[in-house]
C-alpha cells in the first residue's frame, strides 16, 4: 500500500500521521502484522485503514521506546499496547494517526481522535445523539461555527473514550462524560457517573487542533 509516515508535535506530544491511498493495498501486505489472521475478514477500506493505523503505531512505540511489533486487537476492538506503553490510533478518509507513550506517573493513558467537519446539517443529528441539551446550548455560546463546535465535542468524547477505557475495561456511553469549559484550544469533560477507578466528577482536559476539513483532540490522564 501507498503510505506517506511522518511526525508531528500536538499538545507536547509526537504524534505519527500515515497518509494512505487504500486503492493500492496488497493482500500480502496484511502479512506484516502479526494478527493479519484476524482481519481477513474485513472489507479491503477497513484493511487499508487498519493497517494503516498500525503503521504509525509502530512508529509511534519506537519513537516512545518500544521495539515491540504494531499492537494486536484486544476483544473490545482495542490495541493492545506493550506492557509499561500506552497509546491510541485513529483513522478516517486516507490518513492515520497514532501516539505512543512510556506509562508512568505522568501519564496513565491517552486517546487521540481525528473526525471530518460535520455540516449544518449533520451536526444537529449528532449533537442530539452525543451531547446533553446542556452541553449543546454552551456550544452555540461559544464563538465557533456550531457544526465546528459539535464536531470537536463529539471528538473530545471520543478520545476521553480511548484514554479511558484500557482502565474502565467496559464500554461506556457518550452521557458518561459532559463538556464543562471550552477556551482556546483545550475543553474540559467532567465524567457524570463513576467509571471505575475514577469517580463521578472526575475533570479531564481535550486538547485540540484544527486541521484543513478536520479536527483532532487529544486526551493524556
Ligand atoms: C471505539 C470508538 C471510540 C472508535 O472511534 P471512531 O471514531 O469510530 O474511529 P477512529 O478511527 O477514531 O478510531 C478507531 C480506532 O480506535 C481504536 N479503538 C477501538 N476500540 C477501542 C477501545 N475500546 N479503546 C481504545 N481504543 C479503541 C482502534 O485502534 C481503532 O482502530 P482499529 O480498529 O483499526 O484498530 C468508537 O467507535 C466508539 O465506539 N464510540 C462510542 C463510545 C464513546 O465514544 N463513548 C463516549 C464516552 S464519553
Amino acid at each position: 500500500m501507498q503510505t506517506q509516515l511522518r511526525p508531528f508535535t500536538f499538545a507536547g506530544h509526537t504524534l505519527f500521521r500515515v497518509d494512505f491511498d487504500p486503492a493500492t493495498l496488497h493482500p500480502a501486505d496484511l502479512f506484516w502484522l502479526a494478527h493479519h489472521a484476524q482481519i481477513t475478514r474485513f472489507a479491503p477500506r477497513r484493511q487499508a485503514e487498519h493497517l494503516a493505523g498500525r503503521i504509525a503505531a509502530a512508529a509511534a512505540l519506537r519513537h516512545a521506546g518500544s521495539d515491540s511489533p504494531a499492537p494486536g486487537i484486544g476483544a473490545h476492538r482495542e490495541p493492545l499496547w506493550p506492557q509499561g506503553f500506552c497509546g491510541s490510533i485513529t483513522h478516517t478518509a486516507g490518513v492515520a494517526i497514532a501516539v505512543a507513550v512510556k506509562r508512568d506517573n505522568a501519564t496513565q493513558g491517552i486517546g487521540i481522535d481525528r473526525e471530518t467537519l460535520l455540516d449544518e446539517r449533520s451536526a444537529p443529528d449528532i449533537a442530539e445523539g452525543a451531547l446533553h441539551a446542556g452541553e449543546r446550548e454552551r456550544l452555540r455560546q461559544t464563538s465557533l461555527p456550531y457544526p465546528v463546535a459539535v464536531t470537536l465535542a463529539f471528538s473530545a468524547k471520543e478520545s476521553l473514550f480511548k484514554a479511558l477505557f484500557p482502565q474502565v475495561k467496559t464500554r461506556f456511553g457518550f452521557e458518561c462524560a459532559q463538556i464543562v469549559a471550552l477556551a482556546g484550544h483545550q475543553l474540559q469533560l467532567r465524567l457524570t457517573q463513576p467509571l471505575a477507578p475514577f469517580p463521578r466528577g472526575a475533570v479531564f482536559t481535550a486538547h485540540w487542533q484544527p486541521e484543513q476539513n478536520a479536527l483532532i483532540t487529544l486526551v493524556r490522564l
